[in-house]
């Protein structure tokens, strides 16, 4: 019997998510269908119970249902227990399962797509939303040489430096010495980085995060979690500033979905293929 997964959101109809499982499944010869399915916003539960009883297997989870999948699962990887966002469901004999890939899907995309090294690097990440928090334990794991977090509202990233340490003590994971910091956007005035992450919302405003000048050292990355067509306003603003390569969320996207078809499937699909596919497109 086929088995059946699905992306579940609000907005959903834009998802790449059918597409790339598709292909994956096809690429690895596995006997899966992936489907859209809309939520409404105060639906959540309910949609995901009548997904189980129509023999569903797992799915992920978009816009705006994260956190409630997480509040959801029974069984939480440590990923998605620090991030409090669960975007891959797994329905078990023993239960929900919860999972977070978005951070590894970054980590991936960064490292093996685009050659760019985390470990020693100075990383600062822009944002303290859900986004933000989805990815600083996979980063810290990789072992920068430091993690700045800069929020337009400062409070926010400091909670998260706070919550973060925390993590880092209880779990003793590699890259619990990382030092992680938090500051609002002017007080980066006369500091730089490797890489420079852009995980607020701004791009979805069409706007860019108002940086100083000067943030980018020799070399350095500009990676905006979003993806669109075109350069985002803080990659046109990253590339202006001297960075030497920009580059937006659409790896991350393959491969987060990638790290969930592992979960699911115990397989891991090529991804070079279907990222060329959806650049060229
Ligand atoms: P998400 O889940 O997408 O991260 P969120 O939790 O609402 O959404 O967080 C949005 C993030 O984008 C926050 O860091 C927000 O900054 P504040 O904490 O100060 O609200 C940031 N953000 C949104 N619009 C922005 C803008 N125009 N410029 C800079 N930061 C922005």
């Amino acid at each position: 019997m086929t088995d059946l997964y699905a992306v579940f959101g609000n907005p959903v109809g834009h998802s790449l998510s059918p597409r790339i499982h598709t292909e994956f499944a096809r690429l690895t010869g596995q006997d899966l269908r992936y489907e859209a399915r809309l939520v409404p916003l105060d639906g959540f539960v309910p949609a995901v119970a009548a997904f189980r009883a129509e023999g569903g297997r797992g799915a992920n989870v978009t816009v705006p249902f994260k956190p409630e999948a997480w509040r959801l699962s029974e069984h939480l990887s440590a990923r998605a227990a620090a991030a409090r966002a669960v975007n891959t469901l797994s329905f078990r004999h023993d239960g929900i399962h919860g999972d977070n890939t978005d951070g590894v899907g970054l980590v991936t995309d960064l490292r093996d797509n685009l050659g760019c090294a985390i470990r020693g690097r100075s990383v600062l990440l822009l944002g303290a939303g859900g986004a933000a928090r989805g990815v600083i334990l996979p980063l810290l794991v990789e072992q920068p040489a430091l993690l700045a977090i800069a929020n337009r509202t400062v409070t926010r990233a400091e909670e998260l430096v706070v919550e973060f340490e925390a993590v880092a003590r209880s779990n003793g994971y590699t890259g619990a010495d990382t030092p992680i910091s938090a500051c609002g956007f002017d007080h980066l005035e006369g500091l730089a980085f490797d890489l420079v992450i852009n995980a607020t919302a701004a791009s979805l405003a069409d706007e860019a995060p108002p940086l100083p000048p000067g943030l980018f050292l020799p070399g350095a990355v500009a990676y905006d979690m979003v993806y669109g067509r075109g350069l985002t306003p803080f990659l046109a603003a990253a590339r202006a500033d001297g960075a030497a390569r920009v580059a937006d969320g659409l790896g991350m996207l393959v491969e987060q979905a990638a790290e969930s078809f592992f979960v699911w499937r115990g397989v891991r699909p090529p991804t070079a293929p279907l990222l060329e596919l959806l650049r060229s497109a």
